[in-house]
Parts: C-alpha cells; structure tokens; sequence
C-alpha cells in the first residue's frame, strides 16, 4: 500500500486495480491522508479558496433519486431570486471580501440564458470571478453564458457506472451529461465534475472508474461527497456511511491530480463532526461558505441537516491547522 501511495505522490498516475486496493484498504488511510495533504501544500499551497454560495432556486425538473428537492418532494416550499435579489446577494458577497460567487440553483429553466447572462453582466461589473452551478443546459445556452462572463461551471456527474446513473435518475441521459462536460471545456470554462460517494449499488471498481474519469476529462475542480438519505426521497432509507470512503475518493483524486481545486463539501461537514477540517487535511483546498439569505437558505434542503454555518471564525480555525484564506 505504501508503494501504491508512494508512486501515487511521484507520478501522479494510478492503475484501476491500484485505486480499487487503495479504496479497498482499511490499514493505511492515515498514510494516504497525510500523503493527499503533502501533494495538497506541494502543488496547491496553505491557502483556503473561499467561493460564496448563492442558491436562488430550488425548483427543479429533474427527479434524481437522493435529491431532497426533486420535482416530485410536495413537501418543500419552493422559491425562486429575482434577478435584482441574486445581484444583491452577489454585491454583498463581494464587499465582504468574495473573489469568487456561485450561483447555483435546482434545474429549473425558468432562469433563461437570456436572464442569467443579464445577471451575469451586473455581478462582473465588479471585479469577481462566477461560477454557475445550474444544470444541463444546450451548447448555445452555456455559450451565451460564457459571453456574458461566466468563468467557470460545476456540473457533478454523479456517478459513472452507466447502470446506476439510469436507475437513479429517470429520464436522464448519461450520455447527455458528458456532452454538457465536454461543451463546457469545449467554451473555454473552469469545469468543476464529481460524484456522490454511497450511492446504494456502487462499487468500489465504479468509485475507480469515477476517479480516473475526472482525470480523463482533465477536470480544473472536483467535488464530491457523501450521499445523505432524504426522507423525502426514495433513497430515504440508506445508510449514510460514505464519509470515511468519500475522503479516501478526496485523497486519491487529488494524488492523481495535484493542480486541481477541490472543496471540502458541505455534505462532509455535514455527516461527520470534524468534516471539513478532515477534508482540508486530506486533499482539498476550497470552502464555500452559504451567503443565501436566512429565509431562502434553509429551503434548499437537497438533504437534511444541511450546515450553514457560522462563518465568522473561519479564519481561527483554518490558522489552527496552519492554513490562512486566500
Ligand atoms: N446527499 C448528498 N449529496 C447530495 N446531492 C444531492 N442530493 C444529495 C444527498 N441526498 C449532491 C449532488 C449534487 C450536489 C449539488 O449535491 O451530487 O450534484
């Protein structure tokens, strides 16, 4: 095991049947989470990117199967930001200090491309970086998002056992997805993928194929977490025990690609006391705390017991493990 994390360290590069013994060892995490976080200094550095999380709406088309706001949960109060409420938000993350904003938001096609580029334009009239979060979209509608000044896009994959993917989300289309990924690169975007650690039927081979995919696609981010049962959802009654293997998905991901952003996901933090710090040692270098207003925030329960939490004293806990904000 320590060869596999030593070679890991040095070239970057893995064999499937390295990472599945790797994900499938219980000895050596600590080796590979202190190696994560050497590769993490080396090539990244001690700073914690900061990204403000706008979320401005919660009603969605889709009806993946773990997803607590999915089109058919009836027991949600659904919401949508105005344009002038997603700038403001915006405007407010950047005098606090935000370098970057992300605007994220269920699928809900409401918000044409036309709407968001206009939202788009007055946002980068400050001097900000914006990242969207909002779904499958046409090639001509991310183009005309990119036009409009959008950096970069955070489209998870989900999983990339073909199988799965279909079982767990109902008139989707895997093949669809890559294509967004592909045109997302394609224009010239930041493109942020990742997939959902515990998904029930995954295996720790498709965990593997998920990792050398965000390689394959030359991924600029990845975010990735454990899955969190949603009592509204037909997932309700899975385990939720995917944190200590999702960590190890961080690890590996970032041994093999050291360049790459990656945040420590408020689902981590959400499923284990300690997440996020655990995540920050572990491989990932990015935090995005929620800036969505107090009454909008709580509704956006893709699963329960979501963290919004104080983030007054970030920068007290990222200097106790030797870090500082970006
Ligand atoms: N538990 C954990 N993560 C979830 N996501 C959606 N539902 C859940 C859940 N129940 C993740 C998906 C999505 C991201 C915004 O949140 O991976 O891409």
């Amino acid at each position: 095991m320590n060869e596999i994390i030593k070679k890991a360290s040095l070239t970057h590069e893995l064999s499937k049947h390295e990472i599945t013994e790797l994900l499938k060892d219980q000895q050596y995490n600590k080796e590979l989470f202190e190696a994560a976080d050497r590769i993490r200094q080396k090539y990244v550095g001690d700073k914690i990117h900061l990204r403000a999380l706008i979320e401005f709406s919660n009603i969605c088309r889709q009806n993946c199967f773990y997803c607590g706001i999915r089109a058919a949960n009836k027991n949600i109060e659904r919401y949508r930001l105005s344009s002038e409420e997603i700038i403001l938000l915006a405007n407010n993350a950047v005098k606090s200090g935000y370098k970057t904003v992300v605007l994220q938001s269920a699928e809900d096609t409401y918000y044409t491309a036309d709407m968001l580029a206009g939202i788009i334009q007055n946002i980068k009239k400050n001097d900000v970086a914006i990242t969207l979060s909002i779904g499958e979209r046409s090639y001509e509608e991310y183009k005309i998002l990119k036009e409009a000044g959008a950096d970069r896009f955070l489209l998870r994959i989900e999983t990339t056992d073909k199988e799965l993917y279909k079982k767990l989300h109902p008139n989707m289309d895997f093949e669809n997805r890559i294509r967004c990924l592909r045109d997302l690169k394609k224009l010239g975007y930041e493109t942020g993928t990742g997939c959902l650690v515990g998904l029930p039927g995954q295996t720790i081979d498709s965990l593997a194929n998920d990792i050398l995919f965000f390689k394959k696609l030359d991924a600029d981010m990845i975010g990735l977490g454990p899955l969190i049962p949603h009592k509204e959802t037909p997932l309700k009654d899975i385990k939720a025990d995917g944190f200590w293997l999702s960590l190890k998905v961080l690890a590996i991901t970032r041994l093999l690609m050291p360049n790459i952003n990656m945040p420590a996901t408020t689902a981590m933090e959400t499923i284990q006391p300690q997440g996020r710090i655990l995540a920050l040692q572990a491989g990932a270098n990015v935090v995005m705390p929620n800036v969505t207003d107090e009454l909008h925030k709580n509704k956006y329960e893709i699963y329960p017991g979501k963290k919004s939490l104080n983030y007054t004293k970030l920068e007290e806990q990222f200097k106790k493990i030797g870090r500082t904000i970006a």
